[in-house]
């Protein structure tokens, strides 16, 4: 058995968690800074990682108690220290390297995006009757593997958790990205991608015709912006030059409510449209490759998006689909912690001068 603490502090949330074995998962606290970057329309790094700094202590604290375990309990220390924000993920490395330093317990450095892929195979202890020896549900590999985040959109092939290879990514916005601005052009407020997607279900999507951007043919690639602009120029009307300035014909305070909602809805079904026609694609490749899929994960913020499960779960047929609880597709510990029990029994451990990284190796 093993028991590892994972520590996640990329971007807005601070988190810790304790998971058994790769799959149980004994405790999971989440502090989110969803009111301190609201006022800003999106997170302020000098902001968060100062929460991080506060905050950090308390939740690893409460993430031992939950779980009803001590540090000397612990086998490993995993945390997130790739991709994200530089000032925020120094404070989970750090907190990690000190754990790690006064029990002696390894040290597991965790690429968040990877995670975001194991993120399907966690389950809660708290949700299972543990007398009745409950089963771990693993990804059966190979699969294919999307994720959709504020920073990332990417299609891999997956032969194990942490063995990837990208097939595809965004040019330029992220999907979760172009969410959060479509709801600042429509005066959604922050957090955007969720308040969108719940003003979207209400909504027509047929009212207004969005671009899909599927870029070459054969490409596995996305691109978000185009659909972006279109939307602002829906909302607000074409861009004129009017005394060396750029005016637009109205505001978004100009929508009636109906067509917000249904702006909101067209904007959905574009987004959710080009991701579906590329995990068609990739899944198409594979089986003219000679690698079948065994599993499609869809892992990452947007991977809580109602349309986007529904129109995965609807793949079933073809192939095993895995989307993540819900409070799993959001940043959180327990699938860093997760993921590194596949490092724990590989013998891959880290050092004390694991590096905090901006990008990610995927
Ligand atoms: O994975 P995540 O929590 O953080 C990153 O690693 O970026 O993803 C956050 C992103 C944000 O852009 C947020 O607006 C988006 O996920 N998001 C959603 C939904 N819930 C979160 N986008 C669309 N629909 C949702 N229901
Ligand atoms: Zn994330």
């Amino acid at each position: 058995m093993t028991l590892i603490l994972g520590i996640e502090t990329s971007c807005d949330e601070t988190a810790a968690a304790v998971v058994q074995d790769g799959w149980l998962v004994r405790s999971n606290i989440i502090a989110t800074q969803h009111r301190l970057h609201e006022q800003y329309g999106g997170v302020v790094p000098e902001i968060a990682s100062r929460a991080h700094l506060e905050r950090i202590s308390p939740v690893i604290q409460q993430a031992l108690k939950q779980a009803d375990r001590t540090l000397d309990q612990l086998d490993a220390i995993a945390v997130g220290n790739r991709p994200g924000l530089i000032g925020s993920l120094l404070i989970g490395v750090g907190a990690a390297k000190t754990l790690a330093w006064s029990t002696g317990k390894p040290l597991i450095g965790v690429d968040h995006v990877l995670a975001h892929l194991y993120a399907p195979a966690l389950i809660n202890a708290w949700d299972v009757n543990e007398s009745a020896n409950p089963a771990p549900n693993p990804i059966q590999y190979p699969a294919i593997g999307l994720v959709v985040s504020g920073g990332h959109t990417s299609l891999y092939e997956l032969v194990s958790p942490t063995e990837i290879t990208r097939l595809g990514r965004t040019i330029d916005d992220a999907v979760g990205e172009a969410y959060d601005k479509a709801a600042v052009i429509l005066n959604l407020g922050y957090p955007g991608g969720p308040n969108l997607d719940r003003l979207a279900q209400q909504g027509d999507p047929s009212a207004y015709d969005l671009p899909r951007s599927m870029l070459s043919k054969q490409s596995l690639d996305f691109s978000f912006s185009g659909l972006k602009t279109a939307l602002l120029y829906a909302v607000r009307g074409l861009p004129k030059r009017h005394n060396d300035r750029i005016v637009f014909e109205r505001s978004a305070d100009d929508l009636t409510e109906a067509q917000r909602t249904n702006l909101a809805a067209a904007f959905q079904q574009a987004a959710i449209d080009a991701l579906m026609i590329k995990l068609h694609r990739g899944l198409d490749r594979m089986t003219e490759l000679g690698r079948p899929t065994q599993s499609l994960i869809v892992g990452g913020g947007v991977s809580a998006n109602s349309l986007l499960r529904r129109r995965a779960k609807e793949m079933k047929n073809t192939v095993t689909v895995r989307l993540a609880n819900v409070v799993y597709c959001l940043d959180n510990a327990a699938m860093i912690a997760g993921l590194a029990h596949h490092c724990f029994v590989a013998g891959q451990f880290d050092d004390l001068d694991l590096p905090a990284l901006a990008t990610s190796r995927c």
